[in-house]
């Protein structure tokens, strides 16, 4: 099951392994560079199906740290298509290249995480965070700005403006970042969104501006690109997003026009009781996948072969991404196709050292 090819849309994958997108913290004023060359050309031959970009910000003040990728110049722009260019030279599996756009909202201005991950002084060229309210992520943490209808308008363009450059890429499915408790999560949760106006209180209203970005970046991607969201499947606290809200969301997005939805949790704030397990969010991506028909994603803690064929064996979800197991192994869809006894295209240069299934 995991190595059968699945449609997100106009899109099909070559076999159900997502290499989840992942922040590297290592670029230059959003610009990739050689360590994205290294990092992409290796998962261009990974055996996964399917590649998403680390979480790339719209614009400057929507990166979480200095060193985070954007999509908001043309210098950023040409970096990437030089990334891009060498991975695609390479890659195996007739993978496909997707990208996932978003905006940190109040969780922006931080430091990398291997440098402690606090916020950025102002010593350290912080800057202004900006959320639906101003309500600051943690004790502590900087009070964001809250944003009024004009800062709403630019942040809705550059949405638009980052998936023209996504579509000049050439990426073959683009994904809105909802999780993780950046912008558009702030948005929908009512723990981070406490706006008086049509863009809080109900889950309706939490929802309208999300689904208006969702709306105008669906407008600019062709019919042959998918577009898809990361979604969170709870906030893990009673007074934040409850499954059935998530359940929901989801469905407001599939009826706007969404190809795929990926199913995480967790982000909003600290201090959440998370039970971190193996397939520790993928009831979440069952839960949804039973109210929607567009094809789901799970993700978290699925790290083995067999583990991630019985997730989509068990009808719990059509794909699963994996972010961890391929930074420790590559080769990971290889090892899998050797596990699972199914085929899988090897470039020759390698073959001799893997014995998959032909
Ligand atoms: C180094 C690193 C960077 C990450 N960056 C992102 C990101 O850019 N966007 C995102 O949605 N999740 C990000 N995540 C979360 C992963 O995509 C994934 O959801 C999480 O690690 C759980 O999957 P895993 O157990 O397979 O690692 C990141 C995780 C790691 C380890």
């Amino acid at each position: 099951m995991l190595f059968s090819p699945l449609s997100i849309g106009p899109v099909t994958l070559s076999n159900r392994i997502v290499i989840s997108p992942m922040c590297q913290y290592s670029a230059d004023d959003g610009s990739m560079n050689d360590w994205h060359l290294q990092h992409a050309m290796q998962m261009a031959m990974s055996g996964a199906g399917m590649f998403v970009v680390e979480a790339t910000a719209t614009e400057r003040r929507g990166r979480i740290t200095h060193h985070c990728v954007g999509l908001y110049s043309d210098q950023n722009e040409n970096a990437m298509r030089r990334v891009l260019n060498a991975a695609r030279s390479v890659a195996t599996n007739d993978l496909k290249f997707a990208i996932q756009l978003g905006h940190a909202g109040r969780k922006a201005s931080h430091h990398v995480p291997w440098q402690g991950g606090r916020a950025l002084s102002k010593e350290e060229d912080a800057w202004i965070t900006s959320a639906p309210s101003a309500l600051p992520f943690t004790q502590g943490a900087p009070i964001p700005e809250a944003l009024d209808a004009d800062e709403m308008q630019n942040i809705k363009q550059n949405f638009v403006n980052a998936a023209k450059r996504a579509v000049r890429l050439g990426f073959s499915a683009i994904e809105l970042h909802g999780a993780h408790g950046y912008l558009i999560h702030e948005f929908i949760s009512p723990i981070s969104n406490q706006r008086e106006d049509e863009f809080g209180g109900s889950l309706d209203n939490r929802l309208k501006f999300p689904l208006e970005i969702f709306d105008e970046v669906r407008k600019v991607v062709p019919s042959d690109i998918a577009l898809g969201l990361r979604l969170t499947g709870t906030d893990w606290r009673d007074d934040g997003l409850s499954v059935e809200d998530a359940k929901n969301v989801a469905k407001s997005f599939e009826a706007h026009g969404a190809d795929y939805l990926c199913i995480s949790s967790g982000g909003i704030t600290t201090g959440l009781k998370i039970p971190v397990g193996p397939n520790y969010q993928v009831h979440l991506a069952k839960g949804i996948k039973d109210v929607v028909s567009i094809p789901v994603r799970a993700v978290g803690l699925i790290t083995t072969a067999e583990q991630a064929n019985d997730i989509i064996l068990n009808g719990e979800a059509d794909m699963v991404a994996l972010a961890r197991a391929f930074l420790a192994n590559p080769r990971w869809g290889w090892d899998a196709s050797v596990a699972l006894q199914q085929p899988i295209e090897v470039p020759p240069q390698y073959e001799r050292a893997y014995k998959v299934p032909q």
